[in-house]
C-alpha cells in the first residue's frame, strides 16, 4: 500500500468516526469547477471598455457598424401603420430629440463636464445619432432619422438588453442585409420588412432600458421609473408599463392586415403637457392632463366645528393610479404639490399654504419630490455630475399616500361656515427651472390640478 493510499483511507476513517450520524464520505471533500453565477447582477453603469462603445452610455449594436442609412423616417412606417404612427407623433418620444428644455439642459450639462457626459445624455434622447456617431449636443449637420429621437426605428430594432438602465438597449437594424423589426407577434408578415418575435417588447423591461437613469461614474440613482415599478405590487400582478401607456385596442396594425384581439396604442402619455403643447399636440397635452388626474385622490379629515384659534386639519394624498412613485421621473424638474386654503364665509382667505412665489412653490409647501444633493449636501438642480446623495424624497409609493398635517390659527374677524379647499398640483418643471436654463427663451410653465377636496366647518367661537 502506497503512503498515499494509507493516508486517504485515514482520512475517510476519520470522517466516518467524527461524524455524529453515520454519514461516510466515499470520496474526500474538495474544490469543484463551477461556473461565475455573479453575473446577474446588473451593475447599472458602463464601463469604459469595448462591451460599451458608446460610454459612459450602455447603447450598443453588438458589434455591428450601422449607419444613418440603415433606419428609415417614421413617415416610411407610417405609410402602413398609419394610425400609430399618428399616435406616436407629438409624443415625448417623438419630441425627445427636438424638445427645447432638453437641448438646454444637454448644453449646460456638455459644457459643465467638458463633452464627458455628451455621450451618456444624448443615447437614450437620440439613440440613432449616437450609434451612427453622428450626434452632437449642438445638433448640426445630423441625419433626419437621428432627429427624430426615440422613433419607430429605435424601438423596432431592440434586439436585447445588456441589463437594466443606462441606455442598455442593442439596436439591430438589419440581419443578412435585409431590414428587421422586432414586436408582440409571432405571426406577422409584412411585404416590407422581416419580422421577428420579442418576448422583451411586452415587458417593462423594454421601458426600463430608458427608464432608469444612474450617475454614470458615481451610480447615484437619478431616474428610478423602472426599478420604482419592479418593486410595487404592480410588478407582482404583471401589469407592464404597455398595459398603462400603450392602452391596447382592438384593430388592425395597417389597414390590410387582420383585426387582432389586442394592437397596442402609442402615445406614451405621462405627466408633460408644456412639451407637447410647445412643440404643437394639443392631443397629448391633454391626454398628459387625463393621466395625472386618473394618478391620485385627495381627501380632508377635518372636525365639523372649528374654532377661533389653533386648528389642526389632516389631508390624505392616495396615489392610486401611477405604477411607480408619484411623480417619477426627471427628479429635477418633476414636482406635485398641496395648495391647501381656508376660506371664510365671505371668501376671506383664513389660511393658505402651497402658492407659488418667485416661480417656485412657497417654502414648508407639502410637496412631492425628490431633492439630490452634492458632497457639501448641497441642492444639485442642475448640474447632476456634482450630485452623490439623495437630500429626501417625498414621493409617493405607488399605491402609497402621505397624510400632510396642517396646523393653523383662524382669526377672531372670521365668520363662519369655514370652507377648506384642498388642490393637488403638478408641474413638470417650476418657473425657477426653466428661467434658469433658458433665460428669455424660457417658456411659461403649465400646472395641472391633478385633484381636489373641499370640506366645510361651523365656526365655534370661544
Ligand atoms: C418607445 C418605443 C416604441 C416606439 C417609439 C414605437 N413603438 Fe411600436 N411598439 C412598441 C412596443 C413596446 C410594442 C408592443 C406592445 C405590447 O405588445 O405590449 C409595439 C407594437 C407595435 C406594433 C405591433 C402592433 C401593436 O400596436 O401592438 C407595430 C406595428 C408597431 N409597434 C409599429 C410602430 C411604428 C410604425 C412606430 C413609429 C410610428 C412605433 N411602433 C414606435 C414600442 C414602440
Ligand atoms: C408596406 C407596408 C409596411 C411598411 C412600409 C412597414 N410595415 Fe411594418 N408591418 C407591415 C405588415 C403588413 C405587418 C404585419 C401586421 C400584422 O400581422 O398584424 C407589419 C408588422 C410590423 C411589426 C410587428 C412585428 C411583430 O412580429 O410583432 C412591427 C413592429 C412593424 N411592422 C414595424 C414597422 C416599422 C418600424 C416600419 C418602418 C421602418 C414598418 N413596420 C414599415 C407592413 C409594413
Ligand atoms: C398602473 C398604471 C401605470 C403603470 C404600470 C406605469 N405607469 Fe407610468 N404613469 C402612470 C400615470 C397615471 C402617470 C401620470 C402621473 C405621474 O406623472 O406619475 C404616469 C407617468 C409616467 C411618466 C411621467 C413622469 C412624471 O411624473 O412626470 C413616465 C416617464 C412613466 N409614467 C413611465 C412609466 C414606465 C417606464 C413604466 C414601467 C416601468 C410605467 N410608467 C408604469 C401610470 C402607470
Ligand atoms: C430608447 C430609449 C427609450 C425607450 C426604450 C423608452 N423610452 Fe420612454 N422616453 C424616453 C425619453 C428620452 C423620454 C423623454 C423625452 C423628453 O422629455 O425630452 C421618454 C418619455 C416617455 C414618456 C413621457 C413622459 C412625460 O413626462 O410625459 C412616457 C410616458 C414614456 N416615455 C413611456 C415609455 C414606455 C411605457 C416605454 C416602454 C414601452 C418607453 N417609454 C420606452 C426614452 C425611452
Ligand atoms: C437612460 C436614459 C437617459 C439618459 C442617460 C438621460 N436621459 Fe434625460 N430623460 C430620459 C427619460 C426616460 C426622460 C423622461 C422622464 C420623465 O418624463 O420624467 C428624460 C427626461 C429628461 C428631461 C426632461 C425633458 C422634458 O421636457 O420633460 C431633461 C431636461 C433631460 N432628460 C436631460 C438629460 C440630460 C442633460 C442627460 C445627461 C446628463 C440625460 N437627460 C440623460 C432618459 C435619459
Amino acid at each position: 500500500m502506497s503512503s498515499r493510499r494509507r493516508l486517504r483511507v485515514g482520512v475517510v476513517a476519520y470522517a466516518c468516526v467524527a461524524s455524529a450520524v453515520s454519514v461516510c464520505a466515499e470520496k474526500p471533500f474538495g474544490v469543484v469547477p463551477h461556473p461565475d453565477n455573479s453575473g446577474h447582477v446588473d451593475p447599472g453603469i458602463a464601463l469604459p471598455d469595448s462591451r460599451h462603445p458608446f460610454f459612459p452610455s450602455r447603447a450598443g449594436t453588438d458589434g455591428r457598424k450601422v449607419t444613418a442609412q440603415d433606419f428609415d423616417l417614421p413617415e416610411v412606417c407610417g405609410a402602413c401603420h398609419m394610425d400609430t404612427y399618428k399616435q406616436w407623433k407629438g409624443s415625448m418620444h417623438s419630441n425627445a430629440w427636438t424638445d427645447p428644455v432638453y437641448r438646454a439642459a444637454l448644453n449646460f450639462m456638455s459644457k459643465a463636464s467638458k463633452g464627458k457626459t455628451d455621450n451618456f445624455c444624448m443615447a437614450c434622447h437620440t439613440p440613432i445619432g449616437v450609434v451612427t456617431h453622428e450626434a452632437t449636443p449642438g445638433g448640426k449637420g445630423m441625419s433626419e432619422v437621428a432627429n427624430r429621437g426615440v422613433q419607430c426605428e429605435v424601438c423596432h430594432n431592440i434586439s436585447r438588453t445588456s441589463g437594466i438602465g443606462n441606455g442598455s438597449f442593442v439596436l439591430t437594424p438589419k440581419l443578412h442585409g435585409r431590414p428587421l423589426k422586432f414586436g408582440p407577434y409571432k405571426d406577422a408578415v409584412s411585404p416590407y420588412h422581416d419580422t421577428a418575435y420579442s418576448k422583451l417588447h411586452t415587458q417593462s423591461e423594454f421601458c426600463g432600458d430608458c427608464h432608469d437613469v444612474t450617475h454614470p461614474f458615481n451610480r447615484l440613482p437619478i431616474e428610478r421609473t423602472y426599478s420604482e415599478w419592479r418593486d410595487s405590487t404592480y410588478a407582482s400582478e404583471g401589469v407592464q408599463c404597455q398595459d398603462c401607456h400603450m392602452k391596447s385596442v382592438r384593430g388592425r396594425t395597417t389597414a390590410v392586415s387582420k383585426n387582432r384581439e389586442r394592437i397596442y396604442t402609442h402615445y406614451f402619455v405621462g405627466g408633460n403637457a408644456l412639451v407637447p403643447r410647445l412643440l404643437g399636440s394639443e392631443v397629448h397635452a391633454q391626454q398628459a392632463e387625463a393621466m395625472l388626474r386618473s394618478a391620485a385622490t385627495v381627501k380632508i379629515t377635518a372636525p365639523a366645528r372649528m374654532v377661533v384659534g389653533p386648528n389642526v386639519i389632516q389631508v390624505r394624498v392616495t396615489n392610486v393610479g401611477a405604477g411607480h412613485k408619484l411623480p417619477t421621473g426627471f427628479p429635477e424638474g418633476r414636482e406635485m404639490w398641496l395648495d391647501f386654503k381656508v376660506l371664510d364665509a365671505r371668501n376671506a382667505e383664513v389660511y393658505r399654504l402651497g402658492a407659488v412665489r418667485n416661480g417656485r412653490t412657497e417654502p414648508d409647501t407639502k410637496s412631492f419630490k425628490v431633492v439630490l444633493g452634492d458632497r457639501h449636501g448641497n441642492v444639485v438642480d442642475l448640474n447632476i455630475l456634482d450630485a452623490d446623495r439623495v437630500l429626501y424624497d417625498t414621493r409617493i409609493e405607488p399605491r402609497g399616500s402621505q397624510e400632510a398635517t396642517y396646523l393653523f390659527d383662524v382669526p377672531p374677524g372670521a365668520v363662519g361656515p369655514l370652507k377648506l379647499v384642498a388642490d393637488l398640483n403638478y408641474w413638470s418643471f417650476s418657473q425657477a427651472l426653466l428661467d434658469e436654463l433658458m433665460g428669455k427663451d424660457a417658456p411659461r410653465t403649465h400646472i395641472t390640478r391633478m385633484a381636489t377636496a373641499t370640506a366645510s366647518a361651523q365656526l365655534k367661537s370661544r
